[in-house]
């Protein structure tokens, strides 16, 4: 039994299914460049465009009695720190997709490494990268929509626009006269107060202008994002269709991304006020550590870069300087971005924003280079939805073939020439908790699973190092024994400072993995056949 948790599929193996007919075959026309491009389509989302305003205000969640401290313009450094630690794992990625150029990326690399256990238990966790991931942009997408609809004077009733744990979240200032933690039932008793007019709904309620307008069933208010809903069986009817993901057509996304962030910043910087940077550092480290915590989030996508080994022209020089070279545009933009935002207005002016750029504009008054971030972010941040959502819908193909998923997961609709129903499901997974929970929840669960599996990755790659030192690698990361290890201790330091209630949750997540595997994955791997021993 222990035996069989450990089996590795060999990397000739590997390489082998990826010739199979339906994949090989491909050709190496991609540049250092058409690579670096990809990576920042692959990256710039919803986590700048979002995330930004909970890095510099922090959050206050009273269900768990707990604060995420702010960062405050300090970000800036979280935004460096993030971007080390991305850079660390970046290498090893780009060793391991030089060897291994097969999809599947982090979940393929681990089976050849550290076993079928520890593969499942990254299968596992790219869900969270990829579809849970996929409801926080989701979620952006309805807020920066919104605004948009606000601005041409169309109003969605205030409740279609919030989930309802958004909406009961109490104001800091009722949450700390009533030390902290505030339970369900508390909530509902003051919101029935509230309506019955024996208590001031504003004061208790951060959002009490959305929450006294949504309908009751047994008390509890009825809220969502219906926006991020339709977005999301939008996309999931494209994926269906079967849409070809086109190198043009992303071009021309990363052109729109860079291009909007490019004029926040040149407009933007303008509006800064030097004495909005003090404090610089309201929480010391502890801020700088939460905040990066949450902007992880932002350079999530690097690591897609690696799965196009094969089209490369030569992974060994093209693959590490596209994957840096995307990790460094983008930490320039970000860090350019961060600054502006941070100067345009206090830092606890973002409390609590989930279009947090439109929102700066807003607030001193510019209107329209509002309205222009919000047609910018509902185009990139759509473009982004459908590149995850389709990726999702492959992990579990990949998954599927090895026998470690249901054949159900693996099959191909013959009508859409796509699979059917592993982009369903990938719709479903989404649809549901874009609709009803809270964009950071999301945001920090999806960050812990990356974080775990670019550790695992990081480790893999030493493994490797001593246990095939003479396979070939057409890219080597340069002092090895330094850059991994530096890699997953920054990226541990990440995952520290995400919030107690996160942790709890990847545990619960990873048991259900594991109780999965059992069951099911471990009897039917296509590896445990004979025949593929
Ligand atoms: N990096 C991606 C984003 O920010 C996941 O949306």
């Amino acid at each position: 039994m222990f035996e069989r948790l450990f089996r590795t599929k060999s990397i000739e193996q590997i390489r082998a299914n990826a010739e199979e007919p339906e994949h090989g075959g491909l050709r190496r026309t991609l540049s250092a460049w058409d690579l670096a491009l990809l990576g920042v389509g692959a990256i710039i989302g919803a986590g700048i465009l979002s995330a930004l305003g909970t890095g510099l205000a922090g959050g206050f969640d009273a269900t768990f009695g707990v604060t995420r401290p702010a960062a405050g313009p300090a970000l800036i450094i979280s935004f460096l720190m993030t971007a080390l630690a991305c850079g660390f794992t970046a290498l090893c990625y780009a060793e391991f997709a030089s060897m291994i150029p097969a999809s599947g990326s982090a979940y393929t690399y681990t089976y050849a490494t550290l076993g079928e256990l520890m593969a499942w238990i990254i299968g596992w966790d790219l869900l969270l990268e990829y579809a849970v991931s996929n409801v926080a942009v989701a979620i952006s997408w309805g807020s920066y929509m919104d605004n948009l609809l606000q601005g041409l004077g169309l109003h969605i009733p205030r409740w279609l626009s919030m989930d309802p744990r958004t909406m009961l979240f109490p104001t800091e200032a009722f949450a700390a006269a009533h030390q902290g933690a505030l339970g369900l039932g508390d909530k509902l008793h003051y919101l029935a107060q509230a309506h019955a007019g024996t208590l001031d709904g504003a004061a208790v309620f951060r959002h009490w202008a959305a929450l006294k307008t949504a309908p009751l069933v047994g008390g509890f208010p009825v809220g969502m994002n219906l926006l991020a809903m339709l977005i999301t069986i939008a996309i999931t009817a494209l994926c269906v269709w079967g849409v070809k993901e086109s190198v043009r057509a992303n071009s021309i996304m990363v052109a729109v991304k860079v291009a909007l962030l490019l004029v926040v910043i040149a407009i933007g910087a303008f509006y800064v006020k030097p004495e909005n940077y003090h404090p610089f550092a309201p929480n010391g480290w502890r801020g700088i550590q939460a905040g990066a915590a949450i902007i992880f989030f932002a350079f999530i996508g690097f690591d897609a870069v690696s799965t196009t080994a094969e089209e490369c022209k030569d992974p060994a020089r093209d693959m590490p300087r596209g994957i840096i070279g995307s990790l460094v545009i983008c930490t320039v933009i970000y860090v350019g971005v961060c600054a502006v935002v941070a100067g345009i207005l206090p830092y606890s002016a973002y409390h609590g924003v989930a279009d947090p750029i439109a929102h700066a504009f807003t607030a001193i008054g510019m209107n329209k280079i509002s309205a222009i971030v919000s047609i910018g972010a509902v185009v990139a941040l759509g473009s982004a939805l459908l590149v995850y959502q389709m990726a999702q819908p492959r992990i579990f193909m990949v998954m599927s073939r090895d026998g470690l998923l249901p054949p159900w997961f693996g099959k191909v609709s013959p009508r859409f020439r796509t699979p059917l129903n592993a982009t369903l499901l990938t719709g479903v997974i989404v649809l549901l908790p874009a609709g009803f929970m809270n964009i950071d929840e999301i945001i920090e669960l999806t960050n812990i699973g990356t974080l775990f599996a670019f550790m695992l990755v990081c480790a893999g790659i030493l493994v490797l190092r001593v246990k095939r030192p003479h396979a070939e690698r057409r890219f080597r990361a340069p002092a090895v024994w330094l850059t991994a290890p530096l890699g997953i201790l920054f990226c541990f330091w990440l995952a520290l400072g995400l919030p107690r209630h996160t942790w709890e949750r990847f545990w619960i997540w990873l048991a259900m993995g594991l109780l999965a595997y059992f069951l099911y994955s471990a009897r039917h791997s296509r590896l445990g056949r004979p025949s593929e021993r």
